[in-house]
């Protein structure tokens, strides 16, 4: 299929077809997601939980993101890929925003890239789409920020708080976003939210009134371990998968049912002589 790009996807939005898709980190689950049909591929810092094995987002650099992205965009040719913004990439000022998000584009040849916050980042979200890079905006659970939030915790669930989103959403579009995301905040606000912007947006634990999900690939996979939010569904349980897998092959190592004559490559037929002297 045709890889899709910002226009396919407002149209998608006018007509309610719903995007799928997914976080990818490396180029096998990237080829997967496009054999699958996915519309949409995200290479979030998330990798730094799923993949990298630590606590949050913050330890995750710039160089870390670009070297899985690059593996993505090999696996997902033909998939448009969001490539994720880490923390202190884009924070400190406008200028070093553009630059990294360059990078994404440069290096990693990513389609957009997606940043946390609303308001706050305004100026941020303005300098990149004067750059003419796709932003993707990304508001309610910011896992950045979760510090400040108290944890990974649902937001906009008191009225204030969702007058707060609504007035980043519509910041975020003015500013020049060609889309948002929207985390961990209740499905009335979504739907609140996605109909009176006219940018495509999405959820992620937002609920389905809106004009697509996605979900972290380890979390849908049963590949991460540490915790499962409300939110995700499960679709496979791989983890146990795997240490099946490996403990079956550590049993027939030990007990030598592996390898077998067929695993094995024999000396050329007629040299068996020329061998054994
Ligand atoms: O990094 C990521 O995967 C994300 C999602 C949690 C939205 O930003
Ligand atoms: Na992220």
């Amino acid at each position: 299929a045709k890889k899709k790009g910002r226009l396919e996807f407002v149209k998608m939005k006018q007509s309610g077809d719903k995007v799928a898709w997914v976080t990818a980190y490396d180029f096998p689950t990237a080829s997967f997601a496009e054999q699958a049909g996915m519309d949409m591929i995200l290479v979030g810092d998330s990798l730094g939980m799923v993949v990298l094995g630590y606590e949050g987002t913050i330890p995750v650099t710039m160089d870390d993101c670009i070297r899985h992205c690059q593996a993505v965009r090999r696996g997902a040719p033909n998939t448009f890929c969001v490539g994720d913004m880490p923390f202190l990439s884009y924070q400190i000022s406008d200028e070093d925003a553009v630059r990294n998000a360059g990078r994404f584009m440069k290096e990693a040849d990513m389609d957009a890239v997606k940043l946390e916050g609303g308001r706050r980042v305004i100026s941020r979200i303005k300098a990149l789409a004067d750059a003419g890079i796709l932003v993707m905006g990304h508001i309610g659970l910011t896992p950045q920020s979760s510090g400040q939030l108290g944890g990974f915790k649902a937001q906009g669930r008191d009225p204030e708080s969702a007058r707060e989103l609504i007035r980043d959403a519509l910041a975020i579009q003015e500013a020049g976003a060609y889309s948002i995301l929207l985390e961990a905040i209740p499905p009335e606000l979504t739907e609140y939210i996605a109909k009176k912007l006219e940018i495509p947006v999405y959820s992620i634990g937002a609920g389905a009134p809106c004009d697509g999900q996605l979900l972290i690939c380890g979390d849908m996979l049963g590949l991460f371990e540490a915790f499962t939010p409300k939110f995700v569904k499960k679709y496979a349980n791989l983890a146990e998968e795997e240490i099946r897998a490996f403990k079956e092959y550590v049993e027939d190592v030990k007990t030598g049912k592996f390898p077998t004559d067929d695993h094995v490559y024999h000396i050329l037929p007629g040299k068996e002589e020329e061998f054994a002297a």
